[in-house]
């Protein structure tokens, strides 16, 4: 019998797939992931493994769970905790959560975005306090968002989503990407690919929604930073490490960029105690996708790519395709 190994509770929905075809199905309770030494140990003939963002999973990992190991199914659409190289030498399929999430984390890049920019958090905080006196022409102003530039690191699913919802707020929207969009899709999002300095120092607001990969580790530098307005707000939806974390706490310290909105941190779920002290940060802890309806989805998903390859049929949200050469 097929043993499935879930790290953590994932919505029922993706979980009775797995129960209804009657397999041996292991799920770590608790709130927090199984400890290194536990992961190792339940892998152990595992058939497949159904992954967070929060399990390292590498060879140590694969030489654990043995030969049976036929696919990796990562509960999020980013899959950089995964060694995937070392899974398609050995033949394993590793499958992410694409597009169920692409709205929903737009959603809340937005959310950032003009939470950062209108001084949400402050203002609630000063309601609440009891401090609120009259209405005050100078009471917490913050910085328009219609008609800005907004330049989108990262023009896939995600970032092109951003940019629709720029189209309200008839604003300019650059992208910086690798990989050039089609006439027709630049057309309908009024979007410009531009070289990353351009966009650095065009934009009044900077949001990132690459998935991380070895070349954009620490992307936005001390240097990257300097090259930004000094009125810009930086929003990261994408993974903590494409910005140096050192180097933004700086440049707000410095004044080089005006504010941020961050869902993701270099070193989760540690926050720069800087980060923590300052006004003009808004903060969440990796929520992006955290709506009821999508973290059902992402459940069936990636349940539904599991008894895919288990019962011999190929899932279309194999992040490397390579292995079914093998
Ligand atoms: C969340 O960060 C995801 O990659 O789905
Ligand atoms: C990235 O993974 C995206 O879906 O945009």
């Amino acid at each position: 019998m097929p043993y499935i190994y879930v790290t953590r509770r994932i919505p029922e929905k993706g979980l009775k797939l797995l129960e209804k075809q009657g397999w041996d199905v292991y799920i770590h309770e608790g709130e927090l992931p199984p400890s290194r030494e536990e992961l190792l140990r339940r892998v152990k003939g595992a058939d497949a493994i159904l992954s967070l963002l929060t399990d390292k999973i590498d060879k140590e990992v694969f030489d654990a769970a043995g030969e049976n190991l036929k696919i990796v199914a990562n509960y999020a659409v980013g899959y950089d905790n995964i060694d995937v190289e070392e899974a398609t030498k050995r033949g394993i399929i590793v499958t992410n959560t694409p597009g169920v999430l692409t709205d929903t984390t737009a959603d809340f890049g937005w959310t950032l975005l003009m939470a950062t920019a209108r001084r949400v958090v402050e203002a609630d905080k000063y309601a609440r306090s009891g401090q609120w006196k009259t209405w005050g022409p100078m009471l917490l102003l913050g910085t328009d968002v219609h008609g800005k530039t907004l330049g989108i690191i990262g023009f896939g699913r995600i970032g092109r989503t951003v940019a629709k919802r720029a189209k309200g707020f008839d604003m300019n929207v650059l992208y910086y990407d690798p990989i050039k969009a089609d006439k027709e899709t630049e057309k309908s999002l009024n979007a410009r690919q531009v070289d990353l300095d351009t966009l650095l120092r065009e934009s009044d607001f900077v949001i990132i929604c690459a998935k991380l990969t070895p070349e954009n580790r620490h992307l936005l530098d001390k240097e990257a930073f300097k090259k930004m307005k000094n009125s810009a707000y930086l929003i990261n939806i994408a993974r903590g490490p494409i910005v140096d974390e050192e180097a933004l706490v700086w440049a707000l310290q410095n004044g080089e960029i005006k504010g941020a909105g961050l869902d993701v941190f270099e070193h989760e779920p540690k926050i720069h105690p800087e980060l923590i002290k300052m006004d003009n940060v808004v903060l969440a802890p990796h929520i992006g996708s955290a709506s009821e309806e999508t973290r059902g989805k992402m459940a069936q998903m990636a349940a539904s790519s599991i008894v895919s390859v288990l019962t011999g049929k190929i899932p279309e949200n194999i992040v490397n395709p390579e292995v079914l050469k093998k």
